[in-house]
C-alpha cells in the first residue's frame, strides 16, 4: 500500500467531536461517523496552498468546483449532472433540512426506512413534518424493503417526500437498481418526491455498485433531489460542504429559497479547495482506503465468529459503520452502550438512536487503524455469554 492507514494519529485534544466529547481520557471512540485517518495528500496540499495565500475573505464558488463534482459523478457513478442543477451548502444535514422546508408545509408527512440515520428524524421534526416509517426487514443478517408497506404508506395524500438513504446508514445496504426502480415507481404513482441522501456512495465495496437514484430515468431525475458530498469519502466532515442536485427548475428554485431562509447558502474558501482536490486527485487514495476498511470489516467478522458468535454481524456492502444484532443479550441497546462506555470505556452507538427498529442492535465505526480496532474488539469481549 502506498498510503499508511495503520498510522495512529493523535486526535485527542484536537477539538475532535468524536475523541474530545468523552469525560474520560481512556475512552476509545467508535461512534460518530468520521475516520481516524489523515485525508488524501492531494487535499492537504491544496489546503496548504490556500492557507499560504493568507487572505480568507468571502468566497465565490468557481467553475472548477462544479467541474470536479460533475467529472467525479460521471467517471465514478455514471451520473451526468448539469452545472445548473447544483446548489452548494454547508453539509448534507443542512441540505436535507432545507429541502424538506422547501417541499412541504407543516403537518405534511415524510417517509423514511428505519432503522436510519438519526438526523433524518430531527430534520423532519424541525420542519414541523411527521415521520412515517417504512420499516426495513431484517432476515439472515441483511435487510430488505417491505414494498407492500411502502406502497400503502406512500398512498397517504399527506406523504409528500421520501428520504432515501442510499447506500444505507446504519444497515450497510447498497440498494440494487431493481429495488430503486420499485421505490421510484411507487413514489411517482403517489406524487411523492424522492430525496436521496447519497453521502456514502463512494464507500461501496467490491461486488456492489452504487446506482444514483436520479440516474435511472428522466422521470426519476425530475422527481428527485440528490444530496452528495466528499466529506465521508475523504474524511472532511469538519470542512462542511455538500451539494444538492435538483434537475427540476421549480423544485430547485424552492430549495434555493429555503437555503437562503436557513442562511446555509455559503461555503468557505477551504471547502472549495478540499472538494476540488479530493474529486480531481483523490481516486487512488480512495481505492486503498476501501481495501483497508473492508479488511477491518473482515477482521471484525472473524473476531465475532470466534468470540461472540451469539451476536450476528450484518453484511456490510457499503460504509464503515457495522450494525450488530445484540438481541440475544436480552438488554436494551441503551443498556448495552452504557455498560460498554462505563465499564469498558468503549463508545459505540446504540441502535435505538436510529428508530425503534434499531432496538437491540449497536453500531460500530471501524474507520480506524487496525490496532485501535483490535483494542475496541477486545473491550467488547465483555459481551461474551
Ligand atoms: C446518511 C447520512 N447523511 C448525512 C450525514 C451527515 O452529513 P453532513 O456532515 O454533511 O451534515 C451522515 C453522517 O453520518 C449520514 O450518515
Amino acid at each position: 500500500m502506498k498510503y499508511n492507514f495503520d498510522e495512529i494519529i493523535q486526535r485527542r485534544n484536537s477539538n475532535s467531536y468524536k475523541w474530545d466529547s468523552a469525560k474520560d481520557n481512556d475512552v476509545l471512540p467508535m461512534w460518530v461517523a468520521d475516520m481516524d485517518f489523515r485525508t488524501a495528500p492531494a487535499v492537504i496540499d491544496a489546503l496548504h496552498r490556500r492557507v499560504e495565500h493568507g487572505v480568507f475573505g468571502y468566497t465565490k464558488v468557481p467553475v472548477y468546483y462544479y467541474q470536479a463534482t460533475i467529472d467525479w459523478f460521471n467517471r465514478r457513478h455514471n451520473f451526468t449532472i448539469n452545472k445548473e442543477w447544483i446548489l452548494f451548502t454547508s453539509g448534507v444535514v443542512p441540505a436535507l433540512s432545507s429541502v424538506i422546508k422547501a417541499l412541504t408545509v407543516p403537518g405534511d408527512k415524510v417517509l423514511v426506512q428505519t432503522p436510519v440515520y438519526n438526523c433524518f428524524f430531527s430534520s423532519i421534526r424541525n420542519d414541523e413534518c411527521e415521520m412515517v416509517a417504512n420499516k426495513l426487514v431484517y432476515k439472515e443478517g441483511t435487510y430488505s424493503i417491505d414494498f407492500d408497506d411502502l406502497e400503502r404508506k406512500a398512498a397517504d395524500p399527506r406523504v409528500k417526500l421520501m428520504l432515501l438513504c442510499s447506500p444505507h446508514n446504519p444497515v450497510g445496504r447498497v440498494w440494487k437498481r431493481g429495488e430503486l426502480e420499485r421505490i421510484g415507481k411507487i413514489c411517482l404513482q403517489n406524487n411523492v418526491i424522492v430525496i436521496s441522501d447519497e453521502i456514502h456512495c463512494d464507500l461501496v465495496y467490491e461486488g456492489y455498485a452504487h446506482v444514483p437514484f436520479a440516474s435511472i430515468s428522466e422521470q426519476f431525475l425530475q422527481n428527485s433531489v440528490t444530496c452528495i458530498a466528499p466529506t465521508k469519502t475523504f474524511n472532511l466532515a469538519g470542512i462542511q460542504v455538500a451539494n444538492i442536485i435538483a434537475a427540476d427548475e421549480e423544485i430547485r428554485r424552492k430549495i434555493d429559497k429555503a437555503l437562503n431562509v436557513n442562511e446555509v447558502c455559503e461555503i468557505n474558501c477551504f471547502a472549495v479547495e478540499a472538494l476540488t482536490a479530493a474529486y480531481n486527485e483523490g481516486e487512488e487514495w480512495l481505492e486503498e482506503l476501501k481495501t483497508y476498511l473492508y479488511s477491518n470489516y473482515e477482521y471484525l467478522k472473524d473476531f465475532f465468529t470466534k468470540n461472540l458468535p451469539h451476536l450476528p454481524v450484518t453484511k456490510l456492502e457499503a460504509t464503515y459503520l457495522v450494525w450488530i444484532d445484540c438481541r440475544s443479550l436480552k438488554q436494551t441497546s441503551k443498556e448495552i452502550s452504557e455498560m460498554l462506555l462505563n465499564k469498558e470505556k468503549l463508545w459505540i452507538n446504540e441502535g435505538m438512536m436510529y428508530g425503534a427498529a434499531g432496538e437491540g442492535f449497536i453500531r460500530i465505526n471501524i474507520a480506524c487503524p487496525r490496532s485501535l480496532l483490535v483494542e475496541g474488539l477486545n473491550r467488547l469481549k465483555v459481551l461474551k455469554q
